[in-house]
C-alpha cells in the first residue's frame, strides 16, 4: 500500500514537474528576443529608429535589445557587439552596418548558427542576410542632386560631404548623386570629403571648401551630419542663399536651418519605419513566414515652407 502511495506520488509530480517545464519552455520560445544594432546609439536619427523598434516589440511582444557603438566610425565595436549576441543566443538581429563589407564575417557566422538576420537603413554586402529594410540610397542621391541642380540652374562648383567612407548606403547615395550631376556639363563637383559623422568636421570641411571656392554655388550634405555643417559655415560666411544646401535626415538643426532658408532641401528618410518594420519581419521571420527581400522605406523632400510647418506643429 505505501509502495503504491510513493509510486503514485511520483508519477504525479513527475508529470507536474514535465507539465511545468513545458510551459516554460513555450513561454520562453513565445518571447523572441530581438538585438537591433544601429550604426551608433547617438544622435536624433537613431532616437527614432530605436522609438520605432520598442513600438514593434510592444506590438508584437517580443524582448528587443537596443545596442550600438557609441560611434559610427568605431566598426570593431560594432563587431564585437554582434559576436556577443551570438554567444548570449539572441534569436534574430536587425543590423545597420557601419561598413558594409567589415561585417560581412560576423552577420554570415550568425547566419550559419540559424539567426536570421536583416539589415535596415545601410545594406551589407552579402546575400546571406534575409532582408533588407530602408532607403533606396541611389534613388534617394538622384534626388537630391535633381533637386540642388535645379537650385544651382544648372550651374556652378559643388561641394560633396561623404559621411564614414565604408557605408555602403552613403557610398549608394554619392553613387546616384554623381549620376544625375554629371548629365550637367556646366556643374563642377571640385571636392568629395568625409566628416566621418562629425559636426565640426562637417563645418571644417564647409569653411574650407568656401575659402577656396569663392565661388562656390552648392553643398550635399550625404548624411544627418553634412547639412547642418555646412549651413553654420555658410550662415557664418554670409552666404545664406548664395550657396545652396542639400542634405538628408530632417533632425532638428537641420530642419530649423531649413526654415531660416541657409538649407534649400532635405531629403527626409524614415528610420522610425526601418526598426519598427525591422522587428516585425524578424519576428516573422521566427515563425517562418516569408518576409520580402528589400523593402524600401521612402523619403519625403522637405523644403523651407514644409520646414516652418513642421516646427510649429512641433511641441515647444
Ligand atoms: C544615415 C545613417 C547615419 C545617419 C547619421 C543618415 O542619413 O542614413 O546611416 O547613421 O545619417 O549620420
Amino acid at each position: 500500500m505505501g509502495l503504491r502511495l510513493t509510486l503514485v506520488l511520483s508519477a504525479f509530480f513527475g508529470l507536474m514537474f514535465a507539465f511545468v517545464s513545458l510551459t516554460t519552455s513555450q513561454a520562453r520560445k513565445n518571447q523572441w528576443q530581438i538585438a537591433i544594432v544601429p550604426k551608433a546609439l547617438t544622435g536624433e536619427y537613431w532616437v527614432r529608429c530605436k522609438k520605432g523598434s520598442e513600438a514593434a516589440a510592444k506590438q508584437f511582444g517580443v524582448k528587443l535589445t537596443f545596442v550600438g557603438p557609441s560611434a559610427e566610425t568605431d566598426v570593431d565595436k560594432q563587431i564585437d557587439i554582434v559576436e556577443n549576441l551570438i554567444t548570449r543566443g539572441v534569436h534574430a538581429i536587425g543590423i545597420s552596418p557601419c561598413d558594409g563589407k567589415a561585417l560581412v564575417p560576423v552577420i554570415e557566422k550568425a547566419v550559419s548558427k540559424g539567426i536570421p538576420v536583416v539589415t535596415l537603413d545601410s545594406d551589407a554586402k552579402t546575400d546571406k542576410r534575409l532582408a533588407y529594410i530602408g532607403t533606396d540610397n541611389e534613388k534617394a542621391g538622384e534626388l537630391a542632386a535633381k533637386e540642388l541642380a535645379k537650385l544651382m540652374n544648372g550651374r556652378g562648383k559643388v561641394l560633396i560631404i561623404q559621411g564614414v567612407p565604408g557605408a555602403e548606403n552613403l557610398m549608394q547615395r554619392v553613387k546616384g548623386f554623381r549620376r544625375v550631376l554629371a548629365k550637367y556639363p556646366r556643374i563642377e563637383i571640385v571636392s568629395e570629403q568625409a566628416c566621418q559623422s562629425d559636426l565640426t568636421r562637417a563645418l571644417e570641411i564647409a569653411e574650407n571648401a568656401l575659402r577656396a571656392h569663392s565661388d562656390l554655388g552648392g553643398i550635399f550634405g550625404v548624411n544627418a551630419y553634412g547639412a547642418p555643417g555646412a549651413a553654420q559655415a555658410v550662415k557664418e560666411a554670409g552666404k545664406t542663399g548664395e550657396v545652396k544646401i542639400v542634405g538628408f535626415d530632417a533632425i532638428p538643426t537641420t530642419l530649423k536651418y531649413c526654415a531660416e532658408g541657409v538649407v534649400q532641401a532635405i531629403v527626409e528618410q524614415r528610420p522610425y519605419r526601418m526598426g519598427y518594420l525591422a522587428v516585425r519581419y524578424l519576428k516573422e521571420a521566427l515563425e517562418g513566414k516569408k518576409i520580402p527581400k528589400m523593402v524600401d522605406t521612402g523619403v519625403d523632400i522637405i523644403t523651407s515652407e514644409q520646414a516652418k510647418k513642421m516646427l510649429l506643429s512641433k511641441p515647444k
